[in-house]
């Protein structure tokens, strides 16, 4: 089976082709290109959806011809055909407010024609609507043109099925990924830019939120806490690189300016960050002079104060559930210190699953490959789709 995945949740334009085997296990990846706004949106030190949104639309027709042109699915038709009146009148309404998407894709499918492709996935939340809706209406329109079905997929879904799987290459080169069973019940700890959950996993495809953040997500910690330090957006892989001079160095903070570990103690398995930025404002006043010393001890205690909370929690969670595996998955999963010490923490209580760094932060893949698993559950396509924002698991 040929699925073509779409992802436009936040700030990365990606699509994957892949060709999954029968039992929907395993699956070959034909394409696989993501395309991140960060260096617009770093300008601004955030991401605004409606800037978002407009770049999904200036590149997402140029990244499926590319992707298709890779995958070897799409042929390039000897003489240009049009497109039936009905199918490019559907094709413009359903883009109506993506910019140049309709055109770009009629013609696309004037010169072109695509074999084999048997489902296509696309995010529809949660995440930034406006980013979401190109997405999905790319996806609905390309599935006028093809009548090949869509399926709507949950991108923290995709973020818990990217953890789990296990890389390889096949004889001509081309990445392999398998995915293994997974032993039940086990946890997800998602930890992205707009996601700090911990999810009860009672099968794949059941899930229950069973802690989460009740404020700022970790991710947007990071965000926050390296644009006080006047680091650049994205802020993990920044505060993590300031830390990792501070631990190299073997640096340790005096106790009176150690950051708190906000709800470390509670009895439930919430988590709580803002306060945690607000400290480190707190902290840094405190300090003569703000120097480069400085932030890297400041960057040193924060990473380490989230550290210290995930684990201590996830270690409640699993004494809790009898969870026998830990699948890590979001964007702030790629953290060296936070992968490190999960790993320790873990070694003797649940097998622990974390993605390959690539698959960390957001990609269509996650995507291609949670609809591989909801298509082997006998999932159904849908005509109509809507963004969903705050789509929960
Ligand atoms: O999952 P993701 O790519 O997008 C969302 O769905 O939010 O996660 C992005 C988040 C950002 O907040 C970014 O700062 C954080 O992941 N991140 C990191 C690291 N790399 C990305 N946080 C800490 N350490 C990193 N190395
Ligand atoms: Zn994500």
């Amino acid at each position: 089976m040929y699925i073509l995945a779409i992802e436009t949740s936040c700030d990365e334009t990606a699509i994957s082709i892949v060709k999954s085997n029968e039992a929907g296990t395993k699956c070959t990846v034909l394409s696989h290109t993501v395309l991140s706004q960060i260096d617009i949106h770093k300008e601004y030190g955030g991401v605004f959806p409606m800037m978002a949104k407009r770049e999904h639309a200036r590149v997402i027709v140029s990244l499926l011809e590319k992707c298709l042109r890779d995958s070897g699915l799409s042929k390039t038709l000897k003489n240009e055909v049009s497109l039936p009146k009905k199918i490019s009148n559907k094709v413009e309404s359903l883009l109506s407010r993506d910019g140049d998407v309709s055109a770009e894709l009629i013609a696309l499918f004037q010169k072109i024609e695509i074999k084999k492709i048997d489902a296509i996935a696309v995010t529809s939340g949660p995440g930034l609507e406006p980013a979401l809706w190109v997405g999905i209406n790319t996806a609905l329109a390309l599935s006028a043109i093809t009548s090949i079905p869509v399926y709507p997929i949950n991108h923290m879904e995709g973020h818990i099925i990217a953890a789990t799987l296990k890389a390889g290459r096949d004889t001509s080169g081309r990445d392999v990924y398998v995915l293994p069973e997974i032993a039940t019940p086990s946890l997800a700890l998602l930890i992205s830019g707009g996601h700090t959950e911990i999810v009860l996993i009672k099968k794949i495809g059941s899930y229950k939120i069973i802690g989460q953040t009740r404020d700022d997500a970790v991710g947007e910690a990071f965000d926050k806490v390296a644009r006080m330090l006047g680091l650049p957006y994205p802020g993990g892989p920044e505060i993590s690189r300031l830390a990792l001079s501070a631990r190299k160095r073997g640096d340790v903070v005096a106790k009176e300016m150690l950051l708190p570990r906000p709800m470390i103690t509670s009895k439930d398995l919430d988590f709580s960050f803002s306060g945690l930025k607000t400290a480190v404002l707190y902290k840094l006043q405190k300090y003569p002079e703000v120097n480069q010393a400085v932030r890297e001890l400041v960057a040193l205690d924060f990473e380490n104060a989230v550290a210290d909370v995930l684990v201590k929690k996830i270690l409640a969670a699993i004494t809790k559930t009898s969870a026998k595996e830990v699948i890590v998955g979001g964007g702030v999963s790629a953290n060296n210190h936070i992968r490190e010490e999960l790993t320790k923490a873990l070694e003797a209580r649940a097998l622990l699953r974390i993605p390959d760094r690539a698959l960390s932060t957001d990609n269509a893949l996650m995507i291609a490959v949670t609809a591989m698993v909801h298509l082997r559950a006998g999932a159904k396509p849908k005509k109509k789709i809507i963004a969903n924002g705050a789509w929960h698991l």
